[in-house]
């Protein structure tokens, strides 16, 4: 007996349907189209991520139990959640960097010699320079973490003048001590500078990254550009004052 049939008068099996799905995303990611939806989801999944990241890094207003206690609940109450969703962010990351890289390579290679005249009708240095700020958005990330989560940049300095790694600071409860972490790590001043400078380009990078997705999903027309433009700047200036309260809080000594 053929294992193969030209018709199938059942419809597609359930191998069938997953090869066409397979062949459907193949052809849908070589589009144009296809890389930049992809790019607005997960580049909106990203701003997710920086708002409650935000939120939550505000608790250091709060105290030192405050922050304290919710780091202990996202990095142990979470379990297998919290690791779950690390994946799920250095997937969206990952992906958000390769296609852009991608759209750029293949609008590079379609168009050599670039425009006699700069299509400067839309164009504006935060969309000249979306490549430019999300890549050193990335190297800070790098940083970010090499400082924060792995300890391996700075360390605190205690009365007696000898050092501690940040990851074996503990407060009263047995917490690991983010607050003093913090405070530790703004008191100091190139770290300061490293993070108000990437957070001034992540603004940058998000008051256009914004309003394109908009544009992207085919969720504006002309009457709601003003609108969509200022939603941009409303969410990226929302995450660079919070994210600048806390670094220029400890650097000029109002929290210690
Ligand atoms: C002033 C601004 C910021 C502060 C105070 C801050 C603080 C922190 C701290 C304390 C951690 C480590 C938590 C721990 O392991 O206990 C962390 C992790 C992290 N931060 Fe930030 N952050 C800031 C800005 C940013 C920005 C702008 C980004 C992204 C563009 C970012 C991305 C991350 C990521 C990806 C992690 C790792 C999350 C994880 O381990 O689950 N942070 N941040």
């Amino acid at each position: 007996m053929s294992s193969t049939s030209a018709i199938n008068p059942k419809g597609p099996s359930v191998s069938e349907a997953g090869k066409g799905a397979t062949a459907w995303a193949d052809t849908y990611l070589n589009t144009t189209v296809g890389q930049k939806v992809l790019v607005a989801l997960t580049g909106s999944g990203l701003v997710g991520f920086v708002l409650f990241h935000m939120i939550g890094n505000l608790k250091l207003f709060s105290g030192p139990e405050s922050i304290n206690a919710y780091a202990n609940f996202l990095k142990h109450d979470l379990g297998a959640l919290i690791w779950i969703a690390r994946a799920g962010l250095l997937g969206i990351f990952a992906l958000h960097l390769t296609l852009a890289l991608r759209l750029k390579y293949q609008t590079n290679a379609a168009r050599p010699i670039g425009y006699y005249y700069q299509r400067s009708a839309q164009a504006n240095p935060a969309s000249k320079t979306m490549l430019q700020t999300g890549l050193v958005i990335g190297a800070f990330v790098i940083f970010h973490l090499a400082h924060y989560t792995f300890a391996l940049v700075h360390d605190v300095t205690a009365l007696d003048g000898s050092t501690v790694n940040y990851l074996t600071l503990r407060d009263a409860k047995g917490h690991h001590d983010v607050y003093t972490m913090l405070i530790a790590g703004f008191s100091t001043w190139w770290i300061s500078a490293i993070y108000l400078i990437a957070n001034v380009l992540l603004f940058v990078h998000l008051s256009h990254g914004i309003p394109s997705v908009f544009q992207t999903l085919g969720l504006v027309n002309r009457r709601f550009t003003q609108v969509v433009k200022m939603i941009g700047y409303g969410i990226a200036g929302t995450v660079l004052i919070g994210n600048l309260a806390i670094v220029l809080a400890i650097w000029t000594g109002a929290v210690k």
